[in-house]
């Protein structure tokens, strides 16, 4: 499963690309870009400034973002409890090789991560951190069930590359463990997920897009649980959904990723999903993209 090639991305971090499921990693113009944006600067971290909270890191990868999670806890004195799911050694592997991307970190963080790769945890005075090895969808079920987390980050491959991560029995698993007020950022703009996260009780926003790259509408998706309006500040990196991404959510691209077992092939998946858009009344995805003037290009899923 694990033949990964090198990629250097442009804002001159570097990443990975899966030859098995033929994807990078991150987003070629910047894999350090990527963490902060989307999913660093949607936590809205000075919140927890002096505090504790619980974090779920899913498909961890390199670390990139825990890493900058850590870094930004590190400077304001929180005090963490990390959980990660990885199916795959040889990312971390690659990471505490790489000189330039321990650089980009306080050296707690190299020191965090060779403890998590050889004794798969790491603990101190302020943080706590496990990684189960893996497949998320099994793994999931070790985490005490009291744990509640207040930040779920959700980084797999595409739904349509590795769509065991996105179904709606997997993410109902992932919801029942966010705090109220938690939030799941993914970078993912999907309907499928969008529309099964809403299915299962959240509120959900979008992060809003990167004006130097007009052709995102989105950069990923905040859910929610239990959405406290009053707390919802207009600085904040997400917002409502717009009419546009309301209406993709009426379209055959909003049928779920269905894995009733948790145990599915990739194939399975996918066909059972063709199999339900063939006989769905809902608006073809086609015609939607065609109201809004949109290319397949800007529609990233
Ligand atoms: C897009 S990459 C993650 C990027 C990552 N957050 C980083 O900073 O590098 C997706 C990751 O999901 C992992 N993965 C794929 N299928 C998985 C599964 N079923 N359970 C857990 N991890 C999985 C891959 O090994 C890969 O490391």
């Amino acid at each position: 499963m694990s033949e990964l090639k090198e990629v250097l991305t442009k804002d001159g971090s570097y990443s990975l690309r899966s030859v098995f499921f033929q994807e990078n990693f991150h987003s070629l113009s910047g894999a350090l870009e990527e963490t902060k944006l989307k999913f660093t600067a949607t936590s809205n971290l000075p919140r927890f400034k002096d505090k504790s909270l619980n974090v779920l890191d899913i498909c961890f990868g390199l670390g990139y973002n825990s890493a900058s999670l850590l870094e930004e806890l590190i400077k304001q004195n929180s005090l963490l409890n990390l959980y990660a799911l990885e199916i795959d050694k040889k990312p971390l592997e690659y990471s505490l090789r790489n000189e330039s991307f321990l650089k980009l970190w306080a050296p707690k963080v190299k020191k965090i991560f060779a403890s998590l790769y050889r004794k798969d945890y790491f603990e101190d005075q302020f943080f706590k951190c496990s990684i189960l090895w893996g497949d998320a969808r099994k793994k999931i079920n070790l985490i005490p069930s009291s744990i509640k987390f207040d930040l779920i980050y959700l980084d797999g491959f595409s739904p349509q590359k590795c769509p065991e991560v996105w179904t709606n029995e997997f993410l109902s698993k992932v919801t029942e463990k966010l705090n109220p007020q938690g939030y799941l950022i993914t970078y993912s703009s999907s309907a499928a997920v969008r529309k099964t996260l809403r299915n299962l009780g959240l509120d959900i926003f979008t992060i809003k897009p990167n004006f130097n790259k007009r052709t995102f509408w989105s950069q990923g998706t905040v859910a929610i649980s239990k959405f406290d309006k009053n707390k919802l500040k207009p600085n904040f990196n997400f917002e409502k959904l717009s009419l546009i991404e309301e209406e993709h959510l009426l379209t055959k691209a909003s049928i779920p990723y269905r894995d009733q077992n948790l145990n599915s092939s990739k194939d399975d998946i996918i066909k059972r999903r063709l199999d339900e858009q063939l006989f769905s009344n809902l608006l073809s995805t086609n015609e939607w993209r065609e109201k809004w003037g949109l290319t397949k290009l800007s529609v990233k899923s």
